[in-house]
């Protein structure tokens, strides 16, 4: 019930001063963000590596409103993409961006998010990594997917995600499972309508399922996006009903969450990707987990009070 209510406020300004400026917020942020800047992600990327997990990382902000932003986004990964350069751990950190922070929704946007996510993806072919397009709000499914085929046509190997809370998911699925492919799929973290959406856990997680099948029954590289135990396990499963080796999906979850399940996965043979979030623009972000479990919110509340 709580869910729905905290995504609306991850869309209001009002909700983003205040909650920015609540003692005790940084306490809770810390858990899900890894960092401010490059500087702090760096160390916590080493972490990963020696911990045998490998990473995807995201630098937060999504509600940009100037083409200037957007450049400045781009600017921030291609930073990034220098530091993952001296790394040199390859695709075992790539990275995952939000074409909405790099212009998507602005005037000419679809174009404008395509130049600005074009040389990243160049630079991170360069030193042998990747860049995987989070799937945002269904409306910007459409360009998202046409920008995804655009990059592809050079750089085969950029991923992208698809969420299995959507009605239109299961032919995107079926499409995407082609040699070569990509594939994250994740439930989905957005308020979405009921004509376009499963509203309950169950379906969502039965198509999930359903999308999970199709997608390790292709031919391309599944990546299996959940914290959920039920789910993992069904992965497994699925992997081995396919005849897939060990190499051929990967796991990936949220930094800051079920945080021992990472290395039990990786220390069973898995590859394990741990999604990396930095950056100081980390409302939006924040919000969504916040609504995936209600136990966060009275987490934050008591920090926010006892401060
Ligand atoms: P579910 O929500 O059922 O959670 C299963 C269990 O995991 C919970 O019982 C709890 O123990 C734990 N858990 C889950 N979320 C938690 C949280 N916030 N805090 C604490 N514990 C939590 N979405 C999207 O729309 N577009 C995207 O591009 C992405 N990208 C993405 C990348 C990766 C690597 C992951 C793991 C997830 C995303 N998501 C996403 C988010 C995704 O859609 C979904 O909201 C979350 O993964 C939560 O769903 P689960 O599958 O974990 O199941």
């Amino acid at each position: 019930m709580l869910g729905p209510v905290i995504l609306a406020a991850s869309r209001s300004d009002k909700m983003r001063r205040f909650i920015s400026a609540a003692p005790g917020t940084k306490q809770v942020v810390d858990r899900f963000i890894a960092g401010e800047s490059v500087d702090d992600v760096v160390p916590v990327i080493r972490d990963a590596a020696a911990a045998g997990l490998e990473v995807t990382l995201d630098v937060v902000g999504e509600d940009i409103t100037t083409p200037e932003q957007a450049a400045a986004a781009r600017d921030a990964y291609l930073e990034l993409v220098g530091r993952l350069e001296e790394l040199g751990l390859g695709v075992r950190a790539e990275m995952s961006v939000k074409l909405s922070m790099f212009g998507q929704a602005l005037e000419n946007g679809h174009e404008l998010a395509l130049a600005n996510v074009r040389p990243v993806v160049e630079a991170a072919a360069a030193i042998g990594t990747t860049v995987t397009l989070d799937a945002e709000d269904h409306t910007t499914l459409d360009s998202m997917f046409a920008i995804h085929e655009e990059l592809r046509k050079d750089f085969p190997q950029t991923g992208c995600v698809i969420q299995s809370y959507l009605f239109r998911t299961e032919a995107d699925a079926r499409r995407l499972a082609a040699a070569g492919s990509r594939v994250r799929l994740v439930k989905g973290a957005y308020k979405e309508p009921a004509s376009v959406a499963y509203q309950s856990k169950p379906e969502i997680d039965k198509a999930y399922v359903r999308i999970l099948k199709t997608l390790m029954q292709g031919e391309g590289y599944p990546m299996i996006g959940s914290h959920d135990p039920r789910l993992i396990a069904i992965g497994q499963e699925l992997a081995r009903q396919a005849g897939r080796k060990l190499d051929e999906y990967e796991f990936q979850m949220l930094y800051g969450i079920r945080s021992e399940e990472h290395i039990r996965l990786a220390a069973e043979g898995h590859r394990m990707r741990v999604y990396t979030a930095y950056g100081t623009d980390w409302y939006g972000y924040f919000m969504r987990r916040l609504a995936e479990k209600p136990a966060n919110l009275l987490f934050f509340g008591r920090s926010v009070l006892t401060k």
